[in-house]
């Protein structure tokens, strides 16, 4: 950590802050086919501050945690926690995220902004597994039953505005599953 200069977020500022939406749409696996549900959530990111690696990289993170309930009747669908980490110097977006089936999930990639400023910014990462710098670590019992194969996240931020598209493929019941999530969010003030 190091708190002595003040952090540069990049294209993760605009993220701090809570948000809430409720046009959420899963798409996700059942042995027999797939099965869609509508859900709502709350995404909160917190400014954590500048890390040093090394002595020579300096990052600056934010942590997340993302609830998701269903929309029929308040059951959680899915708890993931995490960073965001941004790189000024590599130019360089990083997602860190962990979900509670035991599957963590490092992702890379970069940002595009907006021409006009202030127009919003849209971050973009993926992992696959077995790359050796943006990957995935599950346990054996999900790399047996349901492996996580790759996963990718596109977000955009707009103001007080906040959508996002994530695929996560899956080997599951014996077949390959995009497993999908989108939702659009508002900033809670
Ligand atoms: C908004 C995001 C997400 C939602 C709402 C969601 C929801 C779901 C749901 C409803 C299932 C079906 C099984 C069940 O009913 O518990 C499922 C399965 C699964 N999800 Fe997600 N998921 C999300 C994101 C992710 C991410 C980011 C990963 C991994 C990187 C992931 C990995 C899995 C795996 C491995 C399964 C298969 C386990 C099974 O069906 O038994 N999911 N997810």
């Amino acid at each position: 950590m190091n708190e002595t200069t003040e952090p540069d977020f990049g294209p993760l500022a605009g993220l701090i802050g809570t948000w809430t939406g409720d046009k959420g749409l899963d798409l996700a696996p059942e042995p027999d086919g797939s099965e869609q549900s509508p859900y709502y959530e709350t995404l909160s990111f917190e400014a954590v501050g500048n890390v040093e690696n090394a002595e020579s990289q300096l990052l600056a993170a934010v942590r997340y945690v993302q609830v998701v309930r269903r929309k029929s009747n308040g059951e959680l669908l899915h708890d993931q926690t995490g960073y965001w980490i941004w790189d000024a110097a590599a130019q360089t977006v990083m997602q860190s995220l962990t979900i509670p089936r035991a599957v963590c999930v490092l992702a890379g990639g970069a940002y595009s902004a907006a021409p006009t400023p202030g127009a919003g910014v849209c971050l973009q990462v993926k992992a696959k597994l077995g790359d050796p710098d943006w990957g995935v670590v599950q346990s054996p019992f999900m790399w047996d039953k349901a492996r996580t194969l790759s996963f990718s996240h596109e977000l955009r931020i707009e103001d007080d505005k906040l959508s996002y598209v994530e695929t996560t493929r899956l080997e599951i019941y014996g077949r390959s599953f995009e497993h999908k999530d989108h939702n659009e969010l508002s900033r809670q003030r």
